[in-house]
């Protein structure tokens, strides 16, 4: 975490990607132009069209010398990768996880909160709310290079593929969970499969439970992966904080975002926690190429992440004005389609954007389009 300054200049690499991430994008800088400019930060974006038309194009997700590039900058916003006809590991294998590993962004934090103005899909009873973070380990487990094919095209070919688990990389994350939930005051769910999975999930819980040693106020339960994710449906006010390896994490997390009412609000950050090089903040959703150049791609999710991003370089009164601004937006009935509503993106952002210049968001206005604006 670095420390605020009172006249700032912070450099961003801006990456949209493809589909609704490049819808998605604009708005948010200029949110975060009009917070930055109220909290002593400026801005410099370096754009980048890395994407999976740039992968058509020129045969590469990003140029040869994409991460030089990358690490000139403080941090990193992405809106969303994949396309149609290009093979999602190619997206994912050529710009995502490339960035995550050699920025060390061995921390993926998604918190899951259902925000006011919004109903969960799941009957929660009385006084029951959601409020949660999963800190997914995001550098090395289930996502590995490691393995092969043989005997292609025969009755005999096969594939392998292996898990990787290092004492320095589940500790590393079981360490930043574990300070989050006492920070939090909570306790800490660690998600295994060590009944299935005999020798890396044993391990997983091994190392969790040895460096949990140095917290001896937080509270650490393992819940197997099958039994965590029904309990995400079926008592989600129970969680505080979630550690989960890649996989794992990867995939409670999509369920975290949907239990939130939807998938296009949820924000993640891949962070460096020392700061030693750029973190990246992305929302949870992708390209949704069924929704793509339509207008009404909810933009939240990548505007959360923004202010995690405000979080991130010690700006947590900016931060927190934006998510406020999200909240009142979403009080005020201004949603997207995707949350039952019928605002375009540009009238969610805008009405974010209202609620930080003037402290009110005008709901009327922004959920009928002005007659003279043409509709995206
Ligand atoms: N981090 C990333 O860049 C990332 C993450 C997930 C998927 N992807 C890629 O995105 C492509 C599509 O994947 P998918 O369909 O499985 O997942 P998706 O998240 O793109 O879409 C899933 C569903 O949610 C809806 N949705 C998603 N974001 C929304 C938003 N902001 N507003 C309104 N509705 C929204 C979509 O319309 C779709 O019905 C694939 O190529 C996949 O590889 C990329």
């Amino acid at each position: 975490m670095q420390s605020p300054d009172a006249s700032r200049k912070v450099t961003v690499a801006v990456i949209p990607g493809d589909g609704i991430g490049t819808e998605v994008m604009d708005p948010t800088l200029r949110i975060l132009e009009e917070v930055g400019s109220r909290h002593g930060l400026q801005f410099a974006w370096q754009h980048h069209d890395w994407s999976c038309e740039h992968y058509t194009r020129t045969g590469r997700m990003m140029p040869e010398d994409g991460l030089d590039q990358l690490a000139q900058a403080d941090q990193i916003l992405l809106g969303a990768v994949g396309y149609p006809g290009v093979p999602d590991h190619v997206s994912l294998w050529g710009l995502l996880i490339p960035i995550r590993r050699t920025f060390r962004q061995y921390i993926n934090l998604r918190p899951v909160k259902l925000m006011p103005g919004i109903e969960s899909p799941l009957r929660l009873r009385d006084g029951q709310d959601i409020d949660f973070v999963v800190v997914r380990e995001n550098n090395e487990g289930e996502y590995s290079e490691v393995g092969g094919r043989m005997y292609r095209g025969t009755p005999e070919e096969f594939a392998v593929q292996e898990s990787v688990f290092t004492r320095r990389g589940v500790e590393r994350a079981a360490r930043y969970a574990l300070e989050l939930a006492d920070s939090r005051g909570g306790g800490l769910a660690s998600a295994t499969k060590s009944n299935g999975i005999v020798h890396t999930m044993p391990f997983w819980d091994q190392v969790v439970h040895e460096t949990a040693k140095d917290f001896p106020g937080v509270h650490v339960r393992d819940y197997h992966i099958d039994a965590l994710s029904a309990l995400f449906v079926l008592d989600p006010g129970r969680f505080d904080v979630v550690v989960a390896s890649n996989l794992f994490g990867d995939i409670l997390t999509d369920l975290g975002a949907a239990i939130i009412g939807s998938i296009g609000i949820a924000p993640s950050g891949n962070l460096n926690p020392e700061g030693e090089f750029p973190s990246m903040f992305e929302p949870v959703h992708g390209s949704a190429p069924d929704i793509a150049g339509q207008g009404i791609a909810n933009p939240l999710g990548q505007i959360w992440a923004a202010s995690m991003m405000l979080d991130h370089l010690g700006h947590e009164r900016a931060g927190a004005e934006v998510l406020a601004a999200v909240e009142a937006t979403l009080v005020a009935g201004v949603k997207t389609p995707d949350l039952g509503g019928t605002a375009t993106t540009t009238e969610v952002a805008d009405a974010v954007l209202a609620h930080l210049t003037t402290g009110r968001v005008d709901p009327g206005a922004a959920a009928t389009p002005d007659p003279e604006e043409p509709t995206p």
